[in-house]
């Protein structure tokens, strides 16, 4: 048994492809790489590993770089990603001997941390490459109408939704390219949190304006003719849930911007809105004053170079949400 793992070079390309066409089955794999790997992500190429078998390629694993606020400075990080080995090659290590070759590189490649929240057949691995869980990503729950509750009746389900429905709210107003008004919403959202991904026009623009499924409209929320918060959302489970895949606001209008994506998702069949974001994050924003409410969670995971900032693993720094991810679609 003879593993090598190396750093991934262009002349990998039709192994990464046929990889990530394996992990993700039906994906225009094309696309994919053309958004996500390339320099149209404004924070730069994807950093790609390659793990073989006496030669035989049997997995990779990525660092997509994200540009991240640190106590108000810019610092070069990266999503954690597309992490893959094949079957038969699986249980022996390679997952995990992947992400420490990826976490030995990091000063290499500049990279402060690689974060995320992944998939539960992952977490192990990542462990092992010298990933720590430094707390945990929660789901918040809206009802919208009386099918969310178990009162489906026509007659019932129109009566609750109106009941739930938020009045006198802000609107959506879908965001365009390079969108000055997330830049002004970014500006004044940047100082609430200190440690989160650059959610400005450019971010925007390539993360939801210019990702291959386009499942994933991206809006600016207007209150009195001004830009309160920016945001995306996806319409999943056969059109029953409205995720809000991000969401960013302006000091004070949080709750504002929470009402106007639900006044928004309850003018469609949805049946619930929700959102994902940092289980302390969340609670300290008092999600249940807008009716959200605290379901599951899964683990949240950081990895700093070896002598790395360690204020990359303090949890109370860390403002998470769906932008974090390099799925274009949660279908
Ligand atoms: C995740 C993946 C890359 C790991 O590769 P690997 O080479 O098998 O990983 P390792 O051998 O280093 O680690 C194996 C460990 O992963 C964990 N693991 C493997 N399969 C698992 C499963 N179905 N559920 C939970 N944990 C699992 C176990 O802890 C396992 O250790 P064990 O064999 O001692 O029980 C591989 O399973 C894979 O490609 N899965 C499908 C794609 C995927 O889920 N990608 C991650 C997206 S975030």
């Amino acid at each position: 048994m003879a593993f090598d793992v190396r750093a991934a070079t262009h002349a990998d390309q039709s192994e990464v492809a046929a990889l990530v066409r394996e992990m993700i089955p039906g994906v225009d794999v094309t696309a994919r790489l053309d958004w996500l790997y390339t320099d149209r992500n404004p924070a730069g190429t994807a950093l790609t590993w390659i793990a073989s078998e006496n030669g035989e390629v049997a997995g990779c694993t990525s660092y997509f770089p994200f540009r991240l606020q640190l106590d108000g400075q810019p610092v070069r990080a990266a999503l954690g990603g597309d992490g893959y080995v094949r079957p038969k090659f699986r249980r022996r290590g390679l997952g995990g001997l992947l992400h420490e070759a990826a976490r030995r590189d990091m000063h290499a490649n500049d990279i402060g941390c690689m974060y995320g929240a992944p998939g539960a057949m992952n977490v192990t691995p990542l462990k092992h490459g010298g990933s720590r869980e430094v707390g945990h990503v929660a789901r918040w729950v809206r009802p919208l109408r009386g099918a969310a509750l178990g009162l489906g009746k026509p007659p019932f389900d129109r009566l609750v939704r109106g009941i739930l429905r938020p009045r006198f709210v802000p609107y959506l107003d879908p965001m365009a390219r390079f969108d000055p008004r997330v830049d002004e919403v970014w500006e004044l959202f940047a100082p609430t949190v200190r440690l989160a991904a650059i959610r400005d026009a450019a971010f925007y623009t390539w993360r939801f304006l210019e990702s291959p499924s386009h499942r994933e409209p991206a809006f600016v929320i207007v209150r009195g003719g001004r830009p309160i918060g920016a945001c995306a959302l996806e319409l999943m489970n056969g059109a029953q849930t409205m995720r809000i895949v991000d969401l960013i606001a302006v000091p004070g209008q949080w709750h504002a911007c929470l009402s106007a994506i639900v006044r928004h998702a309850a003018e469609t069949e949805a049946h619930t809105v929700d959102i994902k974001l940092m289980a302390l994050d969340g609670r300290r924003r008092h999600m249940w004053r807008s009716g959200f409410m605290e379901r599951d969670s899964k683990p949240f995971l950081v990895v700093i170079p070896v002598d790395g900032d360690r204020r990359f693993v303090d949890p109370m720094r860390w403002f998470y949400c769906g932008a974090d991810s390099d799925l274009d679609s949660l279908e």
